[in-house]
C-alpha cells in the first residue's frame, strides 16, 4: 500500500496537464484502477485482516482524491496565469487611427454648404437627376428654340420608338430644383439645391458630371441687397476668412432678371492661388432676381413675390478651399488620392465644431 501510495501521489505531483490527471485516476482509482482492485480482494480477508486494510486503503482512496484535486485546481491556476500574462489588452491606449475609407471632398464642401445656409435659414431641396425638358429648360424661362439651350451641351436620353414627346435630359443645372420646389411649397420659401448634374464636355476643367448648389430667397421684399448679404455671409464662413470681398458683375441668364455673376478676391503669388487677399478677382457663381416668368411657371404670383436665386460649382468650390488641382481626379477613385484628399469618417463639418478639418 505504501508502494501504491507513493507511485501516484509522486505521479500526480509530476502530471502536466488535466489529461495526464485524468489518466492517473483512472489507473488509480477509477472502477478497474489498482487501489479499487484492492478493495475488492478485501472480501477474500479474514474479518481480522479486513478491520487493518479496509480504513487503509479507504483512506488511500481518499488521499489519492484530495491529491488530484488539489493539482487539477493548481494546474488550472497556472493556466489562467498563463492566459493573463498573454492575452492583456491595455485599455488605457488611445484609439486606433488608422482610417480605411474617407468621406469624399464633394461630400465634405456639400455638408459645410448645407451647414452654412441652414444656419442662414435655408432647407435643403432635391429634385430628380434624369429630368424633363419642360423643368430643365421651359420653366427656367428657356424655350425650345432658346440659344441658351445649346450653350449647355445637353445628355438626351432616348425615348422608346414612336413615342413623339420631347427627351429628358440628365440636368444640365441644379436650377430645376427652383420649379419644383416652388410648385410643392409656394412662397415664402428658402432653399438649397445641392446635386449632380451633366454635361458633355471634358477636360482639366469639366466632367461630364459634376456638382451644383443652387439658392432660392422668395419672400415679399427680398432685394439684391439680401443676395449680397446671404453670399457674403457664406463665402466668409465657407472660406473661413472675415470680411472677404465680393464682385458684382452685370451679366445675363434666361432664368433672372437682373442677372449678375459673383466673384471673388483672390491672388495670384508665384502660381499660387490664395483666396481672400490681392487684387485679382475669381468668378464662382451665376445669381440674379428671379424672372417673373420662372415664379410663374411654377404657380407664384409674381406681382405678389420676388426674390433671388444663384448657382455654383461645389467642385470648383472644393478645389479652391483643399488646393486640389485637377477636376478630374474628383471622380477617378483612385485610393491614393482619396486617402490624401479625403475626410475623417467622424469629421462632420458644423459651425460650432468647425467647418473643415
Ligand atoms: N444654372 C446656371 C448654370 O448652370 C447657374 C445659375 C445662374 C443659377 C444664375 C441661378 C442663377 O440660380 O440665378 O450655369
Amino acid at each position: 500500500m505504501d508502494d501504491l501510495k507513493q507511485k501516484y501521489l509522486s505521479a500526480i505531483a509530476d502530471a502536466g496537464d488535466e489529461a495526464a490527471l485524468e489518466d492517473l485516476r483512472l489507473q488509480a482509482v477509477g472502477k478497474k484502477g489498482e487501489v479499487s482492485l484492492k478493495m475488492r480482494e478485501l472480501g477474500k480477508m479474514t474479518p481480522e485482516e479486513r478491520q487493518v486494510a479496509g480504513p487503509a486503503l479507504n483512506a488511500l482512496k481518499d488521499e489519492i482524491n484530495s491529491a488530484l484535486a488539489a493539482k487539477k485546481a493548481a494546474l488550472a491556476d497556472a493556466a489562467l496565469e498563463e492566459r493573463l500574462r498573454t492575452e492583456w489588452l491595455d485599455v488605457t491606449l488611445p484609439g486606433r487611427t488608422e482610417r480605411r475609407g474617407t468621406i469624399h471632398p464633394i461630400s465634405q464642401v456639400s455638408e459645410e454648404i448645407a451647414a452654412i445656409f441652414a444656419n442662414l435659414g435655408f432647407a435643403v431641396a432635391e429634385g430628380p437627376q434624369i429630368e424633363t425638358d419642360w423643368y430643365n429648360f421651359d420653366s427656367l424661362n428657356i424655350p425650345p428654340h432658346h440659344p441658351a439651350r445649346q450653350e449647355f451641351d445637353t445628355f438626351y436620353m432616348n425615348r422608346a420608338e414612336g413615342d413623339d414627346r420631347p427627351p429628358h435630359v440628365l440636368r444640365t443645372h441644379t436650377s430645376p430644383v427652383q420649379t419644383r420646389a416652388m410648385e410643392k411649397q409656394g412662397a415664402p420659401i428658402r432653399v438649397i439645391a445641392p446635386g449632380r448634374v451633366y454635361r458633355s464636355d471634358y477636360d482639366q476643367t469639366h466632367t461630364p458630371m459634376f456638382h451644383q448648389v443652387e439658392g432660392l430667397c422668395i419672400d415679399k421684399d427680398v432685394s439684391m441687397a439680401n443676395l449680397k448679404w446671404v453670399l457674403e455671409e457664406f463665402f466668409a464662413a465657407f472660406f473661413e476668412i472675415d470680411g472677404i470681398k465680393t464682385r458684382f458683375r452685370a451679366s445675363h441668364f434666361p432664368f433672372t432678371e437682373p442677372s449678375a455673376e459673383v466673384d471673388i478676391q483672390c491672388s495670384w503669388v508665384d502660381g499660387q492661388l490664395k483666396i481672400g487677399e490681392g487684387d485679382d478677382w475669381m468668378e464662382v457663381l451665376g445669381s440674379g432676381m428671379v424672372h417673373p416668368k420662372v415664379l410663374e411657371a411654377a404657380g407664384v404670383n409674381p406681382d405678389e413675390w420676388q426674390g433671388f436665386a444663384f448657382g455654383m460649382g461645389i467642385d470648383r468650390l472644393a478645389m479652391l478651399k483643399y488646393g486640389i488641382p485637377d477636376l478630374r481626379a474628383f471622380f477617378d477613385s483612385d485610393l491614393r488620392w482619396l486617402r490624401h484628399y479625403g475626410f475623417a469618417s467622424l469629421d462632420v463639418p458644423t459651425l460650432h465644431g468647425g467647418l473643415s478639418r
